[in-house]
């Protein structure tokens, strides 16, 4: 596309958010030219807090299928668009409303913590939600020894080190952190000694073991700024480079050879963001009942500040 197809898109998208009270929030792995035009961007947590506080009538989530239900659940009298339906999350398909109820069933009496990487449908089967950055507080805050933790394998075996509490944990995982190997990283560390590991919690224990910190996306570009380090290197989605280089010039940044690539964030691109304005669609509804049920968790989880 030439810059002037792009820069008209980019105008359209602007004329049209003004006319139909719309926020554009895009999550940190989005497209730099979504980031871009987007009001915030940010993490789950970041995000779903922003999604509860507009007064925009219209929500453009750029993102994934559960991020724009997380938004929905918040924001029910708003419409909220996900310019492509097909964006979803490998890691929140694991896990059905009626896996949760036979943890329980097997497991009486044990409160059900599940992070927002999960259908509206799993979370109305929970008792407390969480994101990336906040798992170990929620769990903290629950007051019970055993917790089972949905859906993701490598965030509950994080929490359990943080907790000291027992985790009954879905096997889950995220397929783009959970390629990231120890031994990838360990050789980015030999070649740079100077360099420090930052990495996403849904990583590998074993990889999360290397790490100098261990954080949300929100929290990466944080250890990022703050850093006395110049070169660092990050266990987590390409995506975040966009923002990593324009916060830190100075500072260089390395990703997992292999690579570390979400396709399903990458579906959304400004063309669809301009389409799904112009008719205000795909829009995702998440049904009355479900919507209620898991509310109460997202709501435990916002409510801790
Ligand atoms: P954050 O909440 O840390 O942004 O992570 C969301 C996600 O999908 C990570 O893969
Ligand atoms: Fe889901 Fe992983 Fe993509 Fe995050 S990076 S949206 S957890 S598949």
């Amino acid at each position: 596309m030439s810059e002037e197809a792009v820069s008209d898109i980019i105008r359209e998208i602007l004329e049209l958010k003004g006319e139909r009270e719309a926020v554009i929030l895009a999550h940190n792995y989005q497209r730099a030219d979504v980031q871009e035009i987007a009001d915030f961007r940010g993490d789950s947590l970041g995000l779903a807090r922003l999604a509860a506080s507009t007064d925009a009538k219209v929500i453009v989530f750029c993102g994934v299928f559960f991020m724009a239900e997380t938004a929905n659940i918040l924001s029910p009298d708003k419409i909220t668009l996900l310019p492509d339906l097909d964006a979803g999350c490998p890691l929140a398909d694991t896990i059905r409303a009626e896996d949760v109820r036979k943890l329980r069933e097997e497991n009486p009496g044990v409160p059900v913590v599940t992070y927002v990487n999960s259908s509206a449908a799993v979370k109305a089967e929970s008792d407390f939600c969480c994101t990336s950055g906040n798992a170990v507080e929620v769990v903290r805050s629950v007051s019970s020894e055993r917790i089972i933790f949905t859906p993701d394998r490598n965030l509950g075996e994080y929490v359990r080190k943080a907790t000291g509490k027992e985790i009954i944990a879905w096997d889950g995982c995220c397929p783009v952190h959970d390629r990231i190997t120890a031994d990838e990283i360990g050789e980015l560390l030999d070649r740079h000694p100077g360099a420090v590991f930052v990495a996403h919690p849904e990583c590998r224990p074993e990889v999360l073991r290397l790490a100098h910190e261990v954080a949300s996306t929100e929290g990466i570009y944080g250890f990022a700024n703050r850093t006395a380090a110049r070169e660092i290197i990050v266990g987590s989605e390409e995506g975040m480079l966009f923002r990593l280089r324009r916060e830190n010039p100075d500072k260089t940044f390395y990703f997992p050879p292999g690579g570390s690539l979400c396709p399903n964030m990458k579906l959304i691109t400004l063309k669809k963001v301009l389409r799904s304005l112009r008719g205000l669609e795909p829009r995702v509804e998440v049904p009355e009942d479900t919507r209620v049920r898991a509310l109460r968790a997202v709501e435990r989880m916002i409510s801790l500040g």
